[in-house]
C-alpha cells in the first residue's frame, strides 16, 4: 500500500471515529442518582446515601465530566462495558455493599478451584439494583474497583432481565427472561430457584465452566448454547401449571461473586363463561334468577356484573346487588364460581337483554355472555313466529296440494281401469 493511500484512509476513518465515539451511549450518558443502603450503628438502623453515577469509559482517555453534585452526595465514576445500565430511564436505584467470597454450593466450587482470589477483591464492592418500572426491566451489578482511586468503579458482572413480572397462560411452554453479563470470564455458574419459604427450591444449577448439569428437576431446561453464545440463560418451563406460580430467583455465579435478579410469574387461564336460564323464557309476574358460571379461571380474583339493556334503549344499565357462590378448585388449580342475579319479569321487559360481564387478568377485554328475555303472552306473534307460521303454512299447502294430485291420478286410474278392460271385452 502506497503512502498516499493510507493517508486518504485516515482522512476518512478518523470523522467515521469521531462519529462512533459521539455514539457511545457511555460518553452520552446524563448522570444517574442512586441511594446507597446501608445498616450502621447500634441499635442498628438504615442509612441511605444519595450517590451520583457519572458514566464514563475506564481508559481515562476522555475527560470526565465535570459534576457538582449536592453536599452530602457521594459522587461514584463508573465504567460499564456491559452496556446494559444506560439502555433506558430507571426509576429506581439502590447500592448496597457486596462482601466477595467463597460460596460452598457443588455447581460453584469449581470457579474457585484454583484458589487464586485477585487483591481487589480486598477493597469496596458493591451491588447496584436498578429498575424500569415502565419498561418492566431490571438489572443487577456488581460494580469493582476500578484503578487506584477509590471512587472510580467499573461493572464486573451483570443479570438482567426484559420483564420483572410475566403473564403465563396455563398448559403453554414459557421462558423465564434472564440474561447475563461476564466480561471475559470463563468461571461462571447459573442457578434457577422457585422462592417459597427461605432460600427456596433449586429448580436448575448449571456450572458453565465445566459445562455441567447438576441440579434438574422435571420440566425445566435451559438452552446452553445460548448461555455461551449470548449470555442468555432464560429458563425454560415445558408446560405452565398453577404450581408454577410465584417469584423465581436467576442467580449467576463468577469466582468470588454473585448477583441476582427475581422476576414474579403469574399463571393465568381464561374462564368459560355460560349464561342460564338458556333461552330466557318468563311468565309475567315470575321471579326469574339469572345464573352466571364462569369456569377454569385462575388467579381467582375476578369481577362479575350484570348489564340489562331494556327494549328501547341505547345502552346497558348495572343491575345492582350481584351475588357470588363461593368458589370451586379444579383439578388443575384453576377456579369455578357462578353469579347470581335475580329479577321480577313483567310485560315491559319483553325483549330485553341481560348480560354478564366477567373482568380478570387472563384477558385485557372484558368477556360477556348476554340473553334476551321472551315474556309469555305479550304482543302477540313477533315477525320471526310470523315468518314461521308462514313457512308451515306453505309447506302444508305444497303437501296437500302433492296429496290432492296423487289422490286424483288414483282414483281416476281406479276409475278408468275397469273401462279399459270393457273396451278390450268389446273389441273382442
Ligand atoms: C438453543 O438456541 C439456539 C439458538 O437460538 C437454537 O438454534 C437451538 O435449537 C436451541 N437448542 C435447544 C435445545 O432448544
Amino acid at each position: 500500500m502506497i503512502p498516499s493511500t493510507i493517508y486518504k484512509l485516515l482522512f476518512f476513518v478518523s470523522p467515521l471515529a469521531v462519529i462512533l465515539l459521539g455514539e457511545f451511549p457511555a460518553l452520552d450518558a446524563d448522570p444517574l442518582t442512586c441511594w446507597l443502603v446501608e445498616e450502621v450503628g447500634s441499635p442498628r438502623s438504615i442509612r441511605q446515601t444519595p450517590v451520583l453515577l457519572v458514566f464514563g469509559d475506564s481508559t481515562g482517555l476522555t475527560p470526565e465530566p465535570p459534576v457538582t453534585p449536592e453536599p452530602g452526595t457521594l459522587v461514584f465514576y463508573l465504567s460499564d462495558p456491559s452496556g446494559q445500565l444506560l439502555s433506558s430511564g430507571f426509576t429506581s436505584c439502590e447500592l448496597t455493599r457486596h462482601l466477595p467470597q467463597e460460596v460452598p454450593l457443588n455447581w460453584v466450587r469449581s470457579l474457585t478451584e484454583e484458589q487464586v482470589s485477585p487483591p481487589s477483591l480486598g477493597k469496596e464492592w458493591y451491588t447496584m439494583s436498578m429498575r424500569d418500572d415502565k419498561k418492566g426491566i431490571a438489572v443487577s451489578s456488581v460494580l469493582g474497583p476500578a484503578g487506584d482511586k477509590k471512587d472510580h468503579m467499573a461493572v464486573s458482572l451483570a443479570v438482567y432481565t426484559s420483564s420483572v413480572k410475566v403473564n403465563a397462560p396455563l398448559g403453554k411452554s414459557l421462558a423465564l427472561p434472564c440474561g447475563l453479563w461476564r466480561g471475559k470470564q470463563s468461571r461462571f455458574a447459573v442457578e434457577w430457584r422457585h422462592r417459597a419459604l427461605g432460600d427456596g427450591k433449586v429448580l436448575y444449577a448449571y456450572d458453565g465452566w465445566r459445562d455441567r448439569i447438576e441440579e434438574e428437576l422435571p420440566g425445566y431446561t435451559m438452552n446452553f448454547s445460548t448461555v455461551h453464545s449470548k449470555g442468555d440463560a432464560s429458563l425454560i418451563l415445558e408446560k405452565v401449571e398453577t404450581s408454577h406460580e410465584g417469584t423465581y430467583l436467576c442467580i449467576i455465579y463468577v469466582p468470588y461473586l454473585r448477583a441476582q435478579r427475581d422476576i414474579h410469574l403469574q399463571v393465568t387461564a381464561k374462564p368459560q363463561i355460560t349464561l342460564l336460564p338458556s333461552p330466557l323464557f318468563a311468565r309475567p309476574g315470575e321471579e326469574v334468577t339469572l345464573f352466571c358460571e364462569i369456569s377454569h379461571f385462575h388467579p381467582l380474583e375476578i369481577s362479575v356484573d350484570f348489564l340489562v339493556q331494556l327494549p328501547g334503549e341505547t345502552s346497558p344499565t348495572l343491575m345492582p346487588g350481584t351475588s357470588l357462590s363461593t368458589h370451586g378448585n379444579n383439578q388443575d388449580g384453576t377456579y369455578t364460581i357462578t353469579g347470581y342475579q335475580r329479577f321480577t319479569a313483567s310485560p315491559e321487559l319483553h325483549g330485553a337483554r341481560y348480560s354478564c360481564i366477567v373482568n380478570h387478568a387472563s384477558s385485557t377485554k372484558a368477556m360477556s355472555q348476554s340473553q334476551t328475555l321472551q315474556v309469555a303472552g305479550v304482543l302477540g306473534p313477533s315477525i320471526e313466529d310470523g315468518m314461521y307460521l308462514f313457512l308451515v303454512a306453505l309447506f302444508l299447502y305444497g303437501f296437500l296440494s302433492y296429496l290432492h294430485r296423487k289422490f286424483k291420478l288414483f282414483f281416476s286410474t281406479s276409475r278408468e281401469e275397469p273401462n279399459d278392460k270393457q273396451k278390450k271385452n268389446k273389441g273382442e
